[in-house]
């Protein structure tokens, strides 16, 4: 590899401030270090997370950095220690790691790890160390990924190892959107035969959370949204039934339970709207009901009546879908090839890398479930 043990200089779309356009820039990506894999990134999506980081969040400790963290790539090289990569191998870099080794990655109870950027940095959404350069100044690499970018340098315990055959221009959705979703209501809820379930949200973590209800053989499955635009892809990903709560005078957990003879059995917020995580756990049925917050936010505290819990609900969260991410993200592209998972249905526009702002756009206002963008050619 003429690059290996180099910096590579490339293009990149830095966010130096929150809320405003991401710019195309040359950057610097140094080589790996000890642990890390060097990407070059051939295909990106953008997940509603970078748009919290950029517009929501806006924590400015957390700036200039690199978004991006659905991706899909190959090898470019590897740093000292590495042995599980090689240049040429086709990856899927993640935002949680799963090195095998700590606590929580030798329990089969979770999917947590306490290697990576998360112990260090929610609160900007990244860790404080960076591969990045750009004008002289470091760009961070949020979640520890920074995909708007053609190369990228990652942790090896955050880089899952796929299929040579998969497509990268659609796999990289599995790297977030579609394993959240899928996962949180396969593995969290465990969504059981029978079973009457409701989605909140519907961009491509909840459409995911839909077909593992219907994977799951949910009987009915309820898809909640303000933006009616999004019922017909529903349809597709298995919905049933289809709820815009602008639609009732009343709250939308009294319209469910009306519908439904005291409340569904499994709800999962795919917004990371605290107001919406309370109905969705005021929507499931006493007694069994379980609910899983899947959106993200950590800017709000939520709430609800204990009486709820007492009751016998259950409120729990998931975190990319409770997978192990090293082996559960290539056994879902695996899935894909086999014909077993949609994949191709989430992807509504197909854009380049210098688009990324149209991108971004087009989620802000609801207009696309994933845009696809080709970074570096394979
Ligand atoms: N837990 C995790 O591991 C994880 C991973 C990826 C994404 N996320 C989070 O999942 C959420 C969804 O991500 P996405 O990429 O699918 O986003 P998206 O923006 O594409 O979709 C969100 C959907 O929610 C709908 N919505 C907004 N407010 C609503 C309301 N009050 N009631 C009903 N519907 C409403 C929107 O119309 C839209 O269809 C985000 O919060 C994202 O940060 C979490
Ligand atoms: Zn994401
Ligand atoms: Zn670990």
């Amino acid at each position: 590899m003429a690059t290996a043990g180099k910096v590579i200089k490339c293009k990149a779309a830095v966010a130096w401030e929150p809320n405003k356009p991401l710019v195309i820039e040359d950057v610097e990506v140094a080589p790996p270090q000890a642990n890390e894999v060097r990407i070059k990134i051939v295909a990106t999506s953008v997940c509603h997370t970078d748009l919290y980081q950029l517009f929501e969040c806006k924590n400015k400790d957390g700036f200039p950095i690199i978004l991006g963290h659905e991706a899909a790539g190959i090898v470019e090289s590897v740093g000292p220690g590495v042995t599980e990569f090689q240049p040429g191998d086709k990856v899927i870099p993640l935002c949680i790691s799963n090195c095998r080794e700590c606590r929580f990655c030798k329990s089969p109870k979770t999917n947590q790890c306490d290697r990576g950027w998360a112990s260090l940095g929610y609160d900007i959404m990244a860790g404080p160390d960076s591969r990045f350069t750009c004008k002289g100044k470091k760009v961070l690499q949020v979640m520890g990924n920074g995909t708007f970018s053609q190369y990228t340098v990652v942790d090896q315990a955050a880089v899952a190892k796929i299929d040579p055959s998969a497509p990268l221009d659609k796999v990289c959705l599995i790297g977030c959107g579609i394993c959240t979703g899928y996962g949180a209501a396969v593995n969290t809820a465990k969504v059981e035969p029978g079973s009457t379930c409701a989605v909140f949200g519907l961009g491509a973590v909840g459409l995911a959370a839909v077909m593992g209800c219907k994977a799951a053989g949910a009987k009915k499955i309820f898809a909640v949204d303000i933006n009616p635009e999004k019922f017909e892809k529903a349809k597709v990903f298995g919905a049933t039934d289809f709820v815009n709560p602008k639609d009732y005078d009343k709250p939308i957990s009294q319209v469910l339970a009306e519908m439904t003879n005291g409340g569904v059995d499994y709800s999962l917020e795919c917004i990371g709207n605290v107001e919406v995580m309370r109905s969705a756990l005021e929507s499931c049925v006493k007694g069994w009901g379980v609910s899983v917050l899947v959106g993200w936010t950590d800017l709000h505290d939520f709430a609800a009546r204990p009486i709820q819990l007492i009751a016998g609900r259950t409120w729990k969260g998931s975190d990319l879908g409770g997978y192990k991410v090293k082996d559960g993200v290539p056994e879902l592209v695996k899935a894909y090839l086999d014909k077993k998972l949609k994949v191709d249905e989430f992807i509504t526009h197909n854009m380049t890398l210098d688009q990324v702002n149209d991108a971004i756009e087009l989620m802000k206002h609801g207009k696309c479930i994933r845009t696809v963008l080709s970074v570096s050619p394979q």
